[in-house]
């Protein structure tokens, strides 16, 4: 496995495997990989001949009191859990090699990044926009594998690559959980333990409201979003949004809805999780 921090001599590496004929798949990640990324390596994997793992914490998608300086990095263990999974190369630029100082250009998406988490973090996903254009540049992949976990995110990233006519095919995987149910995000590792029990109230309201809206179909919907709010802020949650969508664009759930997406982000101490659950209501 080849360790590449330059742009440069990723190009060439991608650029290279496409001569030969290879098909190149690439996982953006920002590290400490868990079970949820090494799923969309072995997603990729399976599409592609030639796996790219990307791991850069972005800056530009954080906010300013936001979590940067202590996001959980550990290149060690990404590594082993690279090689293990058969990944080709990592690229691990670092942040200078990424953003000139003097850097003026933004790629921002206008419509689906409005609302959900682009409501309590406006400058986000002009981060991961541009961070990703980036990186799809820098890693020339045929096909880029994003994980559902962040729904909003790969909707973005979808929507970008068509309307930039990036040719990149956009494959989303579905989320990974732990055995209880709790979405695996590398920002759980800030959770106490009290806190990881209480935060468990985040799947557990998802999974009751699709087993209603399994049960008793659309008339389910009056008032779902409020019940799972409640559940959540009844275990200590701070609920920063539920909201009922259609999952193919994002706007409110209507009568021609036919896949419902239900995403919440809610504070449990000052950790920010999300999570969210696709319903087919056909
Ligand atoms: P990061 O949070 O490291 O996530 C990298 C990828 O892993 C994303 O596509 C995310 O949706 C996916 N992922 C995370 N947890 C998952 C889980 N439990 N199950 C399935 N997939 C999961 O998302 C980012 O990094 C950044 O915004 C990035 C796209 C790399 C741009 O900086």
């Amino acid at each position: 496995m080849k360790l590449i921090k330059t742009i440069a001599e990723m190009q060439q590496f991608s650029k290279s495997a496409s001569r030969n004929g290879k098909k190149v798949g690439v996982v953006p990640t920002m590290g400490y990989l868990h079970s949820g990324h090494m799923s969309l390596i072995d997603h990729a994997r399976k599409l592609a001949d030639v796996v790219i793992v990307t791991i850069f914490v972005n800056p530009t998608q954080f906010g300013p009191n936001e979590d940067l300086d202590k996001y959980p990095r550990d290149f060690e263990r990404d590594w082993k859990s690279c090689e293990q999974h058969g990944v080709a190369a990592v690229f691990a630029p670092a942040p200078e090699e990424m953003y000139f100082p003097d850097r003026s250009t933004w790629v921002v998406e206008e419509k689906l990044s409005q609302g959900l988490c682009g409501q309590s973090r406006p400058t986000h996903f002009r981060g991961v926009t541009t961070v990703v254009a980036k990186l799809f540049n820098a890693t020339l992949p045929d096909v880029a594998v994003f994980g559902q976990k962040d729904a909003q995110q790969a909707m973005v990233i979808k929507r970008m690559t068509r309307d930039l006519n990036f040719p990149v095919e956009i494959v989303v995987a579905p989320i990974v959980r732990e055995a209880d149910g709790l979405a695996m995000s590398s920002r759980n590792k800030y959770l106490s333990l009290d806190e990881r029990i209480r935060a468990l109230s985040i799947s557990a309201s998802l999974s009751d409201a699709e087993a209603r809206i399994k049960a008793e179909g659309r008339k389910a919907l009056g008032g779902i979003a409020e019940k799972i709010a409640e559940k959540i802020a009844a275990s200590g949650g701070k609920v920063d949004y539920v909201e009922v969508r259609d999952a193919d664009n994002l706007e409110p759930a209507s009568e021609s809805t036919s896949c419902l997406l239900i995403a919440v982000a809610a504070y449990f101490g000052v950790t920010r999780l999300i999570d969210n659950i696709l319903i087919n209501l056909n």
